[in-house]
């Protein structure tokens, strides 16, 4: 069970992560980067960055404070880095984005910003990487979900290195121009595939075993899908940095990590599945029926991908495959379960403390599923209309399923911010003599 442990920012990282999604979504719709960019134009990377460090990548780091204490039943090593690692990955964010601005000719030629923001990302993630690494560490956890969050974190070091890397070429102050050329899938692969995929793996072992009421998987299979994960990770960003160096090319590193990738994903599909089928709680709430469109949406992208390779397509229709990823597993996943986490925190934070003294509500009583299933079910449909309207290249289509998914985002976000505010849990029980209402924002513990 996720205890006493509370994290004070959990909810702050929340809060920022979907700010950055909306307005992630909000560019999108006006037709701001890809597809009336090109995919490695400025203008697409800014609002990439939006939904990969901004959107994903906040609400991950913000989850892992929470739940890598329960993970491995230890409090966290460091409570008091969360808010600096908050700040500087929203300034390095920002910076980040000025300097995509200057590439995109927006701004003034201040080149400086690139490197500062990747100095700044690098000090806030290596923050984040270093309190969970020695948190697990100190833990002696046995091979399990925390071990898919270790990976995840190594591949976010190797992100973030290629990430800077990057910035401090595009502004003429280092070389590596071979890896700017041909290094990019090596970057977009270990942030998408290797922390966000690989950690969100392992969280949804958990996660789903716990508000399922499912026993925990059997370790052997855990560790297979583990190893097959680390491996194609670490076949992308080895073998591709070593291709890179010796000037081979990197597609057949890509290939065969894709295959791996493949096996790890089918391995993790029936990982899923036997959890789904094991479960005591016979009525799937709200968050798991959607996660389960969020699993649906990256078996989806499995097949896309394979479809668009066997007929020579990949390349072309890479980025409708990235967002797909992207918004359909990634973003699918995160919400469904955060409107489960914000729901569950909120509870222990309020009545935790009377629980045993006072009657008080089920968790299940601070939400109404009924009024969030409707915006759930328009997120996923207009994700899936949006993927389609790319491949088939009909760029008008795609802002207005873009502008759809900003409606439903805000439609779930209404619905966690009543859940945060109590609205929904009406009579004495609402708050019992003892207990104070949460805080918007922040855990007040
Ligand atoms: C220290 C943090 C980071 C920095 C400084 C950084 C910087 C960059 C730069 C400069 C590029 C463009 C390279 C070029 O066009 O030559 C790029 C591309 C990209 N980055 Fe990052 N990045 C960071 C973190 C991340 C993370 C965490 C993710 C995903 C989780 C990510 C996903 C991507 C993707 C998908 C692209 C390719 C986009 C496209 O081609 O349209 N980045 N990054």
């Amino acid at each position: 069970m996720i205890g006493g442990n509370l994290t004070k920012w959990t909810m702050s990282y929340f809060a920022v992560a979907i700010v950055w999604l909306i307005i992630g979504e909000c560019l999108m719709t006006i037709g701001f980067g890809f597809p009336f960019a090109a995919t490695e134009a400025p203008d697409t990377l800014f609002v990439v960055h939006i939904v990969c460090i901004g959107w994903l990548s906040m609400a991950m780091c913000g989850a892992l404070f929470q739940f890598v204490p329960v993970l491995v039943a230890k409090p966290l090593f460091a409570d008091s880095w969360q808010l600096p690692a908050l700040m500087l990955l929203t300034v390095g964010l920002v910076a980040l984005l000025g300097g995509f601005m200057v590439l995109g000719g927006h701004l003034p030629v201040w080149l400086w910003l690139l490197p500062t923001a990747a100095l700044l990302l690098v000090a806030g993630f290596g923050l984040v990487v270093t309190d969970l690494a020695i948190t697990i560490w100190r833990a002696r956890a046995s091979i399990g979900p925390a071990y898919f969050v270790i990976a995840g974190l190594c591949s976010l070091c190797a992100t973030a290195a290629l990430g800077s890397a990057f910035a401090w070429s595009l502004a003429g102050l280092g070389g590596a121009s071979a890896l700017l050329r041909s290094g990019i899938p090596l970057h977009a692969i270990a942030g998408l595939g290797g922390w966000l995929t690989l950690t969100a793996m392992g969280v949804s072992y958990r996660l789903l075993a716990m508000f399922m009421l499912a026993p925990d998987l059997d370790k052997r299979r855990i560790r297979t899908t583990l190893f097959a994960g680390s491996a194609t990770i670490g076949l992308v960003v080895a073998g591709g940095l070593f291709a890179i160096a010796r000037e081979i090319g990197i597609n057949v590193v890509l290939i065969s990590a894709g295959c791996l990738g493949f096996i790890t994903l089918a391995l993790y599909g029936r990982n899923i599945i036997s959890l789904y089928w094991r479960r005591e709680r016979a009525q799937l709430e709200l968050n798991a029926k959607m996660s389960a469109w969020g699993f649906v949406s990256l078996a989806a992208a499995v097949l896309l991908a394979a479809v668009l390779a066997i007929s020579g397509s990949f390349q072309t229709h890479v980025e409708a495959f990235a967002f797909l990823v992207a918004f359909g597993w990634l973003s699918g996943l995160v919400l469904a379960k955060l409107y489960k986490i914000v729901a569950f925190l909120t509870w222990l934070e309020t009545y935790g403390p009377v629980l045993g003294r006072s009657a008080t509500p089920r968790v299940q009583d601070l939400v109404i599923e009924r009024r969030a299933a409707k915006w759930f079910v328009a997120y996923f449909i207009s994700v899936w209309s949006g993927t389609a309207a790319l491949l088939l290249g009909q760029s008008a289509a795609f802002q207005v399923a873009a502008f759809a998914m900003a409606v439903a985002t805000l439609g779930i976000v209404q619905q966690l911010i009543r859940t945060r505010r109590l609205a929904d849990v009406t009579g004495p029980l609402r708050l019992p003599g003892g207990s104070r209402a949460p805080h918007l924002l922040y855990a007040s513990i």
